[in-house]
């Protein structure tokens, strides 16, 4: 069995793959920077933020030479902007230490920032054609069909045997190409929740298939709703403009600006320590909007209040800006939906 379904599966991939713009030219920077936005992303919203990177960055010596504030502005939008410092410090490293080449070997590579397993797979096989597994979700969930695997998918074990099973029917002549396969066959026939069998050119080599369980499998741990966090959110004039903050430079949106806010477990705590920090909320009971957002583990239910123009500067350090500018600002991402709905209002109101 194992011998014949990978064949079976490239053959696919000759036929149906997508054409992306990652796939043009597959040297290690470039995929690299493609798999880490691609982490957690969809390929849709990826395809842009691509080519507008490697516009701005045709090569590493390019990034590792640019600002963090820079990087930062070309991945405003994609969220998770972690990813895009350790791929900037992931640059520079291999710059000084690589001469800007990025390492060949498993060990070097998953020493760089932001660099894990599945990474590291994908770079070494895309782009050095070395026989190496990468392992995403898409993986996990075709393998956990196609080997009938009744484990969890997501634990470490669970992930540590699909390597391992990927590593022995790896074709060693495309490496790359049968990872990407794997991948867009994942996305394309094999989905989530209700797989495209009729369509799958293994369906006869695929144990979930035999035996009834392709909607059932993979195995997942149901996951936690994300912890709801209320934000106060301040709209303060200083004599220069709208106030704004710097995120703090550790946690979720380090370093990202902000209006003006406070968090806490409930709508009117957070609205008492947004007036605590020396914000004077004119109608603290009927916030002017109200908007959500998710992260993966978060929702933030955030609270717009109209405050009284200030003189000072908040303690803990901010910046007045002129309206003009706001369009220019690293927002953390929540707070550039106030952004447009400020804008958005303003036109209503002409
Ligand atoms: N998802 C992650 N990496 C990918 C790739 N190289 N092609 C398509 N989808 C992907």
């Amino acid at each position: 069995m194992q011998k014949e379904w990978p064949l079976l599966l490239l053959g696919w991939y000759d036929e149906n793959k997508r054409q992306l713009p990652w796939r043009e030219q597959t040297d290690a920077y470039r995929t690299w920077v493609s798999e880490v936005m691609l982490q957690q992303t969809r390929v849709e919203a990826v395809k842009d933020y691509y080519r507008r990177f490697l516009e701005r960055f045709p090569a590493i010596e390019n990034l590792a030479a640019a600002t963090e504030e820079e990087v930062l502005q070309q991945w405003q939008g994609l969220g998770y902007y972690s990813r895009a410092r350790n791929l900037w410090q992931g640059a520079k490293e291999t710059v000084a230490q690589y001469g800007g080449e990025v390492p060949k070997d498993e060990k070097s590579l998953r020493a760089l920032p932001g660099v894990g397993e599945y990474t590291a797979g994908a770079i070494l096989s895309i782009a050095y054609q070395q026989a190496v597994p990468a392992v995403d979700g898409n993986v996990l969930r075709v393998f956990s069909r196609l080997y009938g695997l009744q484990e969890e998918v997501q634990t470490t074990a669970a992930k540590k045997m699909v390597a391992k099973l990927v590593s022995d029917v790896l074709p060693a002549k495309r490496p790359g190409d049968f990872n990407q396969a794997l991948m867009d066959f994942g996305a394309a026939i094999c989905i989530p929740e209700t797989p495209r069998c009729e369509g799958c050119p293994v369906t006869a080599y695929c144990l979930a298939r035999l035996q009834g369980q392709e909607r059932i499998l993979p195995v997942r741990k149901p996951k936690k709703p994300p912890t709801c966090i209320h934000v106060a959110v301040g709209l303060a004039k200083g004599a220069d403009g709208y106030l704004l903050e710097k995120r703090p430079a550790r946690g979720l949106l380090a370093g990202m600006w902000q209006f003006v806010s406070a968090e806490a477990a409930s709508e009117n705590e957070a609205a008492k320590l947004l007036s605590e920090r020396g914000l004077q909320l004119l109608q603290p009971a009927f916030p002017l909007w109200r908007v959500s957002h998710v992260f993966s583990h978060r929702r933030w239910e955030m609270a717009i209040y109209e405050c009284a123009p200030v003189k000072d500067l908040p303690k803990s350090g901010g910046l007045a800006v002129r309206e003009e500018a706001l369009a220019t600002v690293l927002w953390a991402g929540p707070h550039q939906k106030i952004f447009e709905w400020l804008e958005k209002n303003k036109k209503d109101e002409k």
